[in-house]
């Protein structure tokens, strides 16, 4: 995830920025860049690489300045690179911006800029932002970034400088995290706390739709009308390391709690509105060649590791559901190694959070030798997958630090969703109607997720009843029995308890003779048409002696009587529970996993991006 500081104040800021940043590098980053209101102007310097690289850019330069702003870059729109890196200027280089969000309306301010005459240096979202600030200057810094913000839509946190206005620093935000903290030489802008604790612990938080303006010596706030508002000043208690997990105890709770951001940003600007019916549609230019998946005889493999191939599971079932599309699922290095019949008619979706997984990669390569289509799905622009894929969708989730996977995997699904609704519609399965009642389902599920966390109490406390049981079972059917899959996968990766998922109809014929008193199975019941089968699961489990925990919806009462304890999750349409379902079996693992005296984040014998065999 990007991360911005900005100085302004009486010391030489350069140092400062550096500094600053480099307590922003936990968030994840590929290039950085400041610019510093010098003597002879505007200087931007940045580069791709680590902050060390900008450094020794730095080395041999002295810029003066007291006023400057930096950024530490997590590509999303545009490779890793020198030029797409931060700090962006306008076309005289007058106004230098730092952004940390997503535009979502870029290639509309893009063509429009191009049409005034704007000539763009980078691929980037964010370089729009820069050209749009000058377009609106009229001398006054502040009202220029007012009538920018109204013209852009997405997420953002901005840092703004001016040759003309070398006095301030404009920050404002939308749904991106920024802070204003007040030192004693001066005042500071950052994404994060972190950045701003060895200079205060006095901060004040801007909220959506707010701009700060900072002085050396003082910082006036406003509204997106140019209203001036009254701000509190906050301290910090935190140390260094609580900060960077946002005073969250661990990255993966803090991941987790991303996750209703992290889905808006993957769905909502996919999501368009057909001009003429004005009907919802997906967005799918990043896919060249999409007509082709119309073929009769076209094929899916999706073909993924770990939590990626669980979402690719649950793909299988969304494809054939929403598309009528046969769908073959993989583990990558089961497919390498088993001479698979694939070819040129053949689009393979390949999964993965780092793109840089060995077996997923060699998988790749391999279909692509046979001439098939490469849809990536990935978290991480620049990576390998990326690069070679031949067309890439990627999660919006911002990086994932904690080793168990859990943004990354509802991401990811959204992405398929939005793939097969499309698919969907252009193959004839569902109307455009249909599709636009799904489009706006979707649209629910990031309020839906966050809602899962009010019951976050109620798991603990489910945890500190169960977390030393030895055997956990999942159990459910279809999507049910996806989710089932990547439950026990996670309280096996972090609570180290011996957990199994089973398709419930198979249990009689095995897996039963397994349960006992000792037992905990958790009964997804989120496919309607099926609750009378897994009620009768759930009762043969215990009559003999299990424990049963039924996760639901919120207008479901039949498992009531059945199950010891119910989860209910908001309702949503059966086929688009596997965003919500997994999310209180992702904080129950979590609970055990403290409960069991481990380390969540970093799990023992794991590691977070497997780049070998
Ligand atoms: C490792 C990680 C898992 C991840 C898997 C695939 O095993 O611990 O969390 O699901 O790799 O990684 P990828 O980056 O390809 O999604």
């Amino acid at each position: 995830m990007c991360g911005i500081v900005g100085y302004i104040g009486t010391e030489v800021a350069t140092p400062l920025l550096l500094d600053s940043l480099k307590k922003l590098e936990y968030r994840g980053y590929d290039s950085a860049g400041i610019a510093v209101l010098a003597h002879e102007g505007l200087v931007v310097r940045k580069a791709k690489g680590r902050l060390t690289k900008l450094e020794q850019l730095l080395a041999s330069e002295a810029i003066d300045g007291t006023v400057g702003i930096g950024h530490t870059r997590w590509a999303t729109h545009g490779e890793p690179s020198d030029i797409n890196s931060h700090p962006h200027t306008d076309v005289s280089g007058n106004i230098a911006i730092v952004h940390n969000g997503i535009i979502e309306n870029h290639a509309k301010l893009r063509d429009w800029l191009e049409k005034h005459g704007v000539t763009f240096r980078s691929q980037t979202d964010s370089e729009v932002i820069a050209h749009l600030i000058d377009f609106h200057y009229n001398g006054d810094l502040l009202q220029a970034v007012r009538e920018t913000m109204a013209r852009i839509e997405g997420s953002y946190a901005l840092g703004v400088l001016s040759e003309d206005a070398p006095d301030r620093i404009i920050a404002a935000r939308k749904d991106s995290p920024l802070v204003i903290g007040y030192g004693k030489t001066g005042n500071y802008i950052a994404s994060d706390v972190p950045a701003l604790l060895a200079h205060t612990r006095e901060v004040t938080y801007i909220d959506d739709y707010e701009l700060a303006v900072l002085f050396a010596d003082h910082v006036e706030f406003y509204t997106e009308d140019g209203d001036p508002v009254q701000k509190e000043i906050c301290h910090i208690e935190w140390d260094v390391e609580a900060a960077e997990k946002g005073g969250y105890e661990h990255f993966m709770l803090k991941e987790m709690h991303e996750q209703p951001k992290a889905l808006t940003d993957t769905i909502r600007p996919r999501i368009i509105r057909d001009e003429s019916s004005g009907l919802r549609n997906v967005d799918m230019h990043e896919v060249k060649d999409f007509e082709r998946w119309k073929a009769e005889d076209s094929r899916i493999f999706i073909v993924a590791c770990g939590t990626a191939w669980h979402a690719g599971i649950v793909g299988k079932y969304i494809f054939e559901q929403f598309a009528r599309i046969p769908v073959e699922v993989d583990i990558a290095s089961e497919f390498r190694y088993r001479n698979p019949l694939c070819g040129k008619n053949d689009i393979f979706i390949i999964i993965s959070q780092s793109g840089e997984t060995a077996d997923t990669l060699a998988a790749m390569r391999l279909a692509k030798r046979s001439g098939a289509e490469i849809v990536a799905i990935t978290n991480v622009v620049g990576s390998t997958l990326s690069r070679e894929a031949d067309s890439v969708l990627y999660t919006w989730a911002g990086p994932e630090i904690a080793v168990a996977s859990t943004k990354a995997f509802t991401t990811q699904l959204s992405c398929l969703y939005l793939i097969a609704l499309k698919l969907g519609n252009i193959r004839g399965v569902i109307s455009h109607q249909q599709l636009d009642e799904h489009l706006k389902e979707i649209e629910r599920i990031p309020a839906a997720a966050a809602k899962i966390f009010d019951m976050e109490d109620e798991l603990q406390r489910f945890a500190a009843r169960h977390f030393n049981k030895t055997k956990v079972f999942f159990m459910g059917r279809l999507f049910d029995y996806a989710i089932s899959m990547e439950s026990a996968l996670k309280l096996k990766e972090i609570s180290y308890t011996h957990s199994e998922a089973f398709a419930a109809g198979e249990l009689k014929h095995g897996p039963i003779a397994l349960v006992d008193t000792s037992t905990l199975v958790v009964a997804f019941c989120t496919q309607r048409a099926l609750f009378e089968k897994m009620d009768s699961n759930m009762k043969e489990v215990k009559a003999r002696g299990a424990t049963v925990l039924a996760i639901t919806f919120d207008d479901v009462d039949t498992f009531d009587g059945t199950a010891d304890e119910t989860l209910k999750l908001p309702v949503v349409l059966d086929q688009f529970s596997p965003m919500l379902s997994i999310i209180p079996c992702q904080l129950y693992a979590y609970y055990c996993s403290i409960l069991r005296g481990n380390d969540p984040d970093k799990p023992r014998n794991l590691a977070k991006s497997v780049t070998v065999e």
